[in-house]
């Protein structure tokens, strides 16, 4: 008989958390999808800027300027009108069409046709490195013919190759390192409830990190903000439908993700794709388990990657920064997570949060299922993210994170680099760099750092297939 999940009343502290049967949820109509859908911005954007810059429409009445909140309005008010000079919801919504118009204009900006996403070009010493050989050898393989020989730059003379051309050649040099037969692919969740930590820097950057390593990956973004999808290339606002995304999946329109995945401009990595729509799903989610108890509000994204875990080798989420009914889909998916915490007090006092309330929720969720076993994950690792060598406070909160969380901290630090946060701007990773242009030392500095942690990851990858494998 299935199961009917109780009330989620969270034992420890933390009972704010809105629970599937709580009157707030209960008594919530799930707005329609079409309502997060974006504000019509014409009447506040120009069409063609002649010169090309960023520009807001400046308001042409009295009352529109009123609107977009410039000036404050001195006609006297109604009783039911805001009191003078009040931030009330209109100048909130004005306010947010001129912030998305000048957002779509620098992201068009930076994607426009012509300078769409291009994948880089691989030199003989990345390849070298990557398969664990000298140049020298990757040059008599050439010679042999049996791998992609990729192709000599006009000018140099020097061989380059594209990222599919190395998978080929990872594939074949690390194959003790590849999804062994028969297994399924390992799921990892960045997670951290706290906002700005990287977590989305380090999804992106493990996805095309295991990739270059040859694993085929697929990269779920479950955030609304979109961030993820924003690195591939695909602008949310303008570029996502909801096919395209787990939307459905919440909805309860399909259990079956396979027709959100798209390709890339990365070889090797797919994408399901987030949109600011996405909000609707933490209705659609307890609306969902309200109206068939038996639902399982916590496994639908599980459940909807099935079939896909016999497709890909490795399954990336980046998940949005709060405890969300998505959210905690994605962790309930992952056989893995990596919680990435920058060494600073803050951040450090937030984490502590992310474990309680984790540990609180699962340990109800699993109450939820009597007789079953449980959710457990593989592995576990915290992540010091953009750790700061000249912030005096650093060390010290380092040496707080490595007491608290002893060996789930992996034996890398990613540093605050200029080389990640300029190439941010431009909607990119260390990985997407073809040559930069600042200090040689700061480039390796970085790129070490994230090709260790994608090295570590990897290996736990690897010995969770490897564990899976004597427990069949
Ligand atoms: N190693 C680094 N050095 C410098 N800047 C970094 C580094 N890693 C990430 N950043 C920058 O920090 C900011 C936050 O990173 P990111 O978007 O990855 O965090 P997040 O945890 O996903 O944020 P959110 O909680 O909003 O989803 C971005 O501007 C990113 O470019
Ligand atoms: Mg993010």
């Amino acid at each position: 008989m299935a199961h009917s999940p109780k009330a989620l009343t969270l034992t420890g502290k933390h009972r704010s958390l809105s629970a599937p049967e709580s009157p707030m949820v209960l008594h919530f109509d799930a707005p329609k999808v079409s309502e997060f859908r974006r504000l019509d911005v014409s009447q506040y954007t120009r069409r063609n800027s002649s010169n090309g810059d960023f520009a807001v429409n400046a308001p042409e009445t009295a009352e529109e300027e009123r609107d977009a909140g410039n000036q404050v309005a001195t006609t006297p008010s109604a009783t039911t009108e805001p009191r003078a000079g009040a931030i009330d919801m209109s100048r909130i919504q004005a306010l947010a069409v001129r912030a998305e118009s000048m957002v779509g204009q620098i992201r068009q900006r930076l994607l426009a046709p012509e300078s769409r996403k291009v994948a880089p070009m691989l030199s003989t010493a990345q390849l070298a490195t990557l398969c664990g050989v000298d140049k020298a050898h990757v040059n008599y393989r050439v010679g042999k013919g049996d791998l992609p020989a990729g192709r000599l730059t006009p000018t140099g003379g020097k061989r380059e190759f594209t990222l599919g051309e190395a998978r080929a050649w990872t594939r074949t040099y690390r194959a003790e390192k590849m999804r062994p037969e028969g297994q399924r692919a390992v799921c990892v969740a960045v997670a951290n409830f706290k906002g700005g930590v990287s977590k989305t820097t380090s999804s992106m950057v493990l996805a095309q990190g295991l990739s270059l390593r040859g694993h085929r990956v697929l990269a779920i973004d479950i955030d609304p903000q979109g961030s993820l999808t924003t690195l591939h290339g695909v602008l949310p606002e303008t570029d996502v439908t909801e096919d395209m995304t787990i939307s459905p999946l919440c909805h309860g329109q399909t259990n079956d993700l396979t027709s959100a995945v798209r390709s890339t401009y990365w070889d090797g990595i797919d994408l399901v794709a987030a949109a600011p729509f996405l909000f609707s799903a933490e209705f659609a989610l307890p609306s969902m388990q309200m109206s068939n108890p038996s639902a399982r509000f916590w496994n639908v994204l599980s459940s909807g990657l099935e079939p896909l875990r016999s497709m890909y080798d490795v399954i990336i989420i980046d998940t949005p920064p709060s405890l969300s009914y998505v959210t905690i889909n994605g962790l309930w998916a992952a056989d893995g997570i990596v919680v990435p915490i920058p060494p600073s007090g803050l951040d450090f006092a937030s984490s502590a949060q992310f474990w309680s309330l984790l540990g609180d929720l699962g340990t109800n969720l699993d109450q939820q299922e009597p007789g079953g076993s449980g959710k457990a994950f593989d592995f576990l690792h915290v992540l010091l993210s953009r750790v700061d060598q000249a912030d005096a406070a650093s060390p010290a909160v380092r040496q707080w994170i490595q007491a608290t969380y002893g060996e789930y901290v992996l034996p890398v630090e990613i540093p605050k680099t200029t080389v990640t946060s300029n190439k941010a701007a431009e909607f990119a990773t260390i990985y997407d760099v073809q040559k930069y242009d600042g200090s040689a030392k700061t480039y390796k500095r970085a790129v070490d750092a994230y090709d260790r942690f994608v090295d570590l990851i990897e290996e736990s990858v690897v010995e969770a297939w490897r564990a899976r494998g004597e427990v069949k």
